[in-house]
């Protein structure tokens, strides 16, 4: 098995992934509430993890903040914790299964990094269905 060696290589991971995240049984239901366009969401992640695999700073030209983004998506629908265990489930699995190397390995670490951070920033935010309950 080859490393993430390019773009066509993330965007490959990136259509593997969402092949299975939209679909999923426990985080696809999150997509369909976000009413993702994935046609228009696939070049921007692809332009995320570009970044962050190559450092090309293409994400950058967006100004967005992922941060920012999921917690208003948290706004949405509620982000818990176990949604973030099973995407990191997902993406470690995918990339397991198509790549090896020191890319891959890198993927996965911050691809771990980011969700922890991502669930701890929503998890400061209360979600409407709390404020509906109290
Ligand atoms: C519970 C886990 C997650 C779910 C259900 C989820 C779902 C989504 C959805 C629905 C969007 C589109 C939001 C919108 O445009 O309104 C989005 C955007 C995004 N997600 Fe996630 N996400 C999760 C975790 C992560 C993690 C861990 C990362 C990074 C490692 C990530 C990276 C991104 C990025 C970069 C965008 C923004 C792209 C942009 O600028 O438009 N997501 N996510």
């Amino acid at each position: 098995m080859k490393d993430i060696e390019n773009r066509a290589d993330i965007d490959e991971l990136m259509n593997r992934f969402y092949g299975k995240a939209l679909t999923d049984e426990i985080i696809g239901y999150i997509f369909d509430a976000a009413e993702l366009d994935i046609e228009k969401h696939l070049p921007i992640i692809g332009d995320f993890w570009e970044t962050i695999l190559f450092g090309t700073g293409n994400y950058q030209k967006y100004g967005r903040n992922p941060l920012q983004i999921h917690g208003e998506l948290h706004l949405k629908t509620p982000l818990l914790s176990k949604h973030f265990r099973h995407w990191l489930k997902l993406f470690t699995e995918t990339v397991d299964e198509t790549y090896a190397g020191e890319r891959a390995e890198f993927a996965k670490l911050r691809a771990d990094a980011v969700a922890n951070r991502m669930l701890n920033f929503v998890s400061g935010i209360p979600s409407l269905e709390f404020q509906k309950q109290e």
